[in-house]
């Protein structure tokens, strides 16, 4: 099974040398291997809380997208697009909000910073704070939870909202009865290089110390490079490789045999100025390629509208039926058939866990159906049918029948589901024997159940 991997970049900014370092180089990487199922996408939503500049906003928007396609990313292997293009994002925003404790969002580190910046200075606690910014985090879980991602490569700072989204993950599928998600895990790259800025600091659009990828063009690239402080030693004098920016920076471009070589004229003496000049050749080299790609996708902002509106389709070919089945779930559906009974009044919120049934239209098109048992684990997934009212009737001789109608054939290693010689349903496939005869036990608890409850 391939690893699905989601990553969101904030619109607001040009990318530089330490984003690519960071993030835009270790993420096509990632997109090319054969168990991955990279979703990469601008955070236009995101960017919006942070600045109401559209100008830089859609100048953001173009040159990060440029930027990564030029960088090597392969728009036909990932699905790559912008979050205000898939409309299921803010929809499942709102349901997840719906969930989300307030208390939770209270402890977020952004807006606590932002509480805390008020309070020292006098200030009403919640001056100048958007509901937006308090929002944030329910706002990436939906980014995430949309999409099923299993891995989402962030930097430290953004662990509490992947935590956070796990979190409203587990709520939804609990209150629910149902795994409706998949809960996210962060990805924290251990050997991706933080690359210094141009003080030594971590390079950093807040610290203004960084180095532009190809704004400005080979000229800006060479003049922010001489500009990286060194300590005074001069030519002749030796250097200490493992203290000073400039070596960091070669180091994440160079070879190891490279860098071992740079080491070593750095500790025989090498003067600061042609060790710039060293570096900057050695990062102009990987860079010169990819600038003149990016230079040409710049020019043509409208090539790179349809890649991006080909890439919403894709995520939304995932999201639309995902959001549909929610919906379903949260009793927002056409209203063809009498409801379900409603909870009685001052029955406990939570009705006693049970096994259920729940349709949906998938991204083919066609209607299916899942049975989750009372954990809410997913057992079976229906054979599709061109029409819900079909799904529908099957579902009914399942529940009028179960086990007893239901015949469980045996596959290699999953299971599949006959009523009347016709095939309904399948399981997934199981890691061995032991798991599937759990499953089958499961199963057969699950329909007995299923059958009690009408
Ligand atoms: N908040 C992330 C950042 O500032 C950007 C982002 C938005 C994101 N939605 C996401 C990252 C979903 C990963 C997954 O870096």
């Amino acid at each position: 099974m391939q690893t699905r991997i989601l990553t969101g970049i904030t619109t607001t900014g040009t990318p530089h040398l330490g984003n690519y370092v960071g993030a835009i180089r270790p993420a096509i990487e990632a997109s090319r291997r054969e168990d991955v199922d990279a979703f990469y996408f601008m955070a236009d939503y995101h960017a919006l809380i942070k600045s109401d500049d559209a100008a830089r906003i859609e100048r953001s928007r173009l040159e990060i997208a440029a930027t990564w396609l030029a960088a090597g990313l392969d728009p036909s292997r990932v699905t790559l697009y912008r979050q205000s293009d898939i409309p299921e994002i803010p929809e499942l925003t709102w349901f997840l909000t719906c969930v989300a404790s307030k208390g939770m969002l209270n402890r977020a580190h952004a807006y606590k910073a932002a509480v805390d910046r008020n309070t020292e200075t006098g200030e009403d606690p919640d001056a100048g704070i958007t509901a937006g910014l308090y929002m944030y985090p329910v706002l990436m879980a939906a980014d995430i939870l949309a999409f099923d991602a299993h891995k989402v490569p962030v930097g430290r700072d953004q662990i509490q909202h992947i935590e956070m989204a796990r979190d409203l993950g587990q709520r939804f599928n609990h209150l629910h009865g149902g795994a409706f998600f998949v809960l996210p895990e962060a990805l924290i790259e251990e050997q991706v290089a933080t690359l210094p800025g141009l003080d030594g600091r971590k390079m950093s659009k807040s610290y203004d110390n960084t180095i532009p990828l190809f704004a400005g063009g080979r000229k800006q690239l060479r003049e922010a490079i001489m500009r990286i402080v060194t300590d005074s030693r001069a030519p002749g004098e030796s250097k200490d490789p493992d203290n000073c920016a400039l070596f960091t920076i070669f180091r994440a471009f160079a070879s190891e045999s490279e860098t071992e070589a740079f080491r070593r004229s750095l500790l025989d003496g090498l003067g600061w100025g042609e060790a710039k000049q060293i570096l900057y050749e050695r990062i102009e080299t990987d860079v010169a390629p990819m600038r003149e790609r990016y230079e040409a996708i710049m020019a043509d902002p409208a090539a790179l509208e349809v890649v991006l509106q080909d890439g919403a389709r894709k995520a939304r070919a995932i999201a639309t039926p995902k959001i549909a089945a929610l919906r379903e779930v949260l009793g927002l559906r056409p209203m063809r058939t009498a409801p379900t009974r409603a909870t009685p009044p001052g029955a406990p919120l939570k009705q006693a866990r049970a096994p259920r049934l729940a349709s949906f239209r998938d991204s083919d098109g066609l209607f299916r159906f899942r049975l989750f048992s009372a954990d809410g684990e997913e057992l079976l997934l229906s054979v599709p049918f061109a029409d819900p009212k079909a799904a529908g009737a099957m579902q009914k001789r399942l529940k009028a029948g179960g086990v007893a109608v239901a015949l469980v054939q045996a596959g290699a290693l999953g299971m599949a589901l006959q009523i009347d010689g016709e095939s309904v349903a399948n399981t997934s496939e199981y890691a061995d024997e032991a798991s599937r005869t759990q499953a089958l036990a499961q199963l057969s608890e699950a329909l007995d159940q299923l059958v009690a409850q009408d």
